[in-house]
C-alpha cells in the first residue's frame, strides 16, 4: 500500500465509514478524509466513531461541486450514493440520477485534479434484471436455486460473470451506476487517471443503518434482536426463497486494499466480487439463523408480489478477481449475522432508536 491520503465520498454512510475504519487501523499515518451529507438515516451515528478514530469529517454534498475540501490525497474511493434499487420509482428520479451520475463526475473532477487514483463502488445492479430472471430455477426446501445444463453468456453455475451481456433495463439504480462506470473509463482513457470498478453483490456487517430496500440482512437481524414484528417474505411467491449473496464489509476492505497496492495492474479493470455460491442465503435461512443467534421468533409476513427489478437469484462469479490477484472472500454468511448481531448487542440504544 503505497498511498498516504485517502478521500472517501459517503464516508459516514456503511461501507464508507467501514473502510474509513479500517485504512486507518491498518495504516495509521495515513490521512484518511470523508465527505457525506447524512442523507442515510444513520449515518450521523458514524461521526464519533470516525473522530475517535482520527477520521477528517466534511459535511458535503457531491452534487455540489463547492462542497468538497481542497485538501490533497492521492486517492479516493467513491462511496457514495443512493443505493437502493427502488429509488426513482416513486415518480421521481432526481435524487438518484444527481447523486450517482452528475456527482460522479464532481468527484472524478476532484481525482482529475489531483490525480488521485480512484475506486468505483459499483454494483451487481448493472446487470439487467429481465436476463436473469430468464434463468430457470428449481426450487429446494429453502431456497432457489438455477437449474443445471443452461446456456447463458457470462452466466455459470458458479453466478454471473463480467462477461453477462448488458442489454435491457436495469433500475435507475443500475443505470447511474453503469454510466458512471463509462465516465469513469473515458476519465482513464482520456486524462490518464487511473482507476478500478468493482461491481459488488449484497455487502453486509455493522454500522449498516438497513432498510426493507437496501440493507436486508442488517435488518433481519435488527428486527429479530428487537423482536419486532412486521417482516415480510416479498414477491416469487412470497415464500422468501430468493437468493442473494453476501459480502463481509471487511472482504470488501481487503479488494479494495489490494487494488490501490497494485493500481497499475488493475488499472481500468472492471471486477465482479460478491460472497458467490459459498456465501449467500435466501430470506428463510437468514431467519433461521436470525433465530438461531438471537433466540428470538419473530413473526414474518408474505407478500407474493414481486417488486419491480427484483431477482429471484444472484450470486457473483468471482473467478476473475480471483485469477488476477487471488481475493476471496473469507467470511462466511454465519460469520457476518454473528458480526452484526455482536455489533447490535454493543449499541443497543442508539439503534433502538432507529427501529
Ligand atoms: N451495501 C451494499 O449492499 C452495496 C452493494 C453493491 C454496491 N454498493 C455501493 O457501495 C456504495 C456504498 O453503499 P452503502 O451500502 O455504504 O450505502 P449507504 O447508504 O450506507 O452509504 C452511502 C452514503 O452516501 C451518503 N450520500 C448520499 N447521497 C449523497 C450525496 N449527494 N453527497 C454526499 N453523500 C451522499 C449517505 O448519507 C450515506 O452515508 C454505494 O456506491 C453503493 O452503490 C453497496
Amino acid at each position: 500500500m503505497h498511498h498516504e491520503s485517502i478521500f472517501i465520498t459517503g464516508g459516514a454512510g456503511f461501507v464508507g465509514s467501514n473502510l474509513a475504519v479500517s485504512f486507518k487501523n491498518k495504516y495509521p499515518r495515513m490521512r484518511v478524509m470523508v465527505m457525506d451529507n447524512l442523507k442515510r438515516r444513520g449515518s450521523e451515528l458514524n461521526l464519533t466513531r470516525l473522530k475517535d478514530h482520527g477520521i477528517e469529517f466534511y459535511h458535503g454534498d457531491i452534487r455540489c461541486p463547492e462542497d468538497f475540501p481542497s485538501a490533497e490525497y492521492d486517492a479516493m474511493i467513491e462511496c457514495s450514493a443512493e443505493p437502493s434499487v427502488l429509488a426513482g420509482y416513486d415518480g421521481n428520479p432526481l435524487y438518484v440520477v444527481n447523486t450517482n451520475l452528475t456527482g460522479t463526475i464532481n468527484c472524478l473532477e476532484e481525482a482529475r485534479k489531483r490525480k488521485a487514483d480512484v475506486v468505483f463502488l459499483s454494483t451487481s445492479r448493472v446487470y439487467p434484471y429481465d436476463s436473469i430472471n430468464s434463468l430457470g430455477v428449481d426450487e429446494t426446501e429453502t431456497r432457489f436455486v438455477w437449474k443445471e445444463g443452461q446456456e447463458l453468456d457470462g452466466w455459470s453455475p458458479k453466478g454471473i460473470s463480467e462477461e453477462f451481456p448488458l442489454r435491457g433495463p436495469r433500475s435507475i439504480y443500475g443505470a447511474s451506476k453503469l454510466c458512471s462506470e463509462y465516465l469513469l473509463q473515458e476519465y482513464i482513457a482520456m486524462y490518464g487517471l487511473r482507476g478500478v470498478i468493482n461491481r459488488c453483490g449484497v455487502i453486509a456487517g455493522p454500522w449498516q443503518f438497513g432498510r426493507v430496500d437496501q440493507g436486508v440482512f442488517t435488518l433481519w437481524m435488527l428486527a429479530h434482536y428487537f423482536k419486532r414484528n412486521g417482516l415480510k417474505y416479498i414477491g416469487f411467491g412470497g415464500k422468501g426463497k430468493q437468493v442473494r449473496d453476501m459480502l463481509h464489509v471487511e472482504d470488501v476492505f481487503e479488494l479494495i486494499d489490494k487494488e490501490l497496492g497494485i493500481m497499475d495492474r488493475v488499472n481500468g479493470k472492471i471486477f465482479n466480487a460478491g460472497g458467490g455460491q459459498d456465501v449467500s442465503l435466501s430470506l428463510v435461512e437468514t431467519t433461521k439463523i436470525c433465530r438461531e443467534i438471537t433466540g428470538n421468533q419473530i413473526e414474518i409476513n408474505s407478500d407474493e408480489v414481486t417488486r419491480p427489478a427484483d431477482l429471484a437469484i444472484y450470486l457473483s462469479d468471482n473467478s476473475m478477481v480471483k485469477t488476477e490477484f487471488g481475493w476471496l472472500p473469507k467470511l462466511s454468511a454465519q460469520d457476518i449475522l454473528r458480526d452484526i448481531f455482536s455489533w447490535i448487542s454493543k449499541h443497543e440504544r442508539q439503534l433502538a432508536i432507529l427501529m
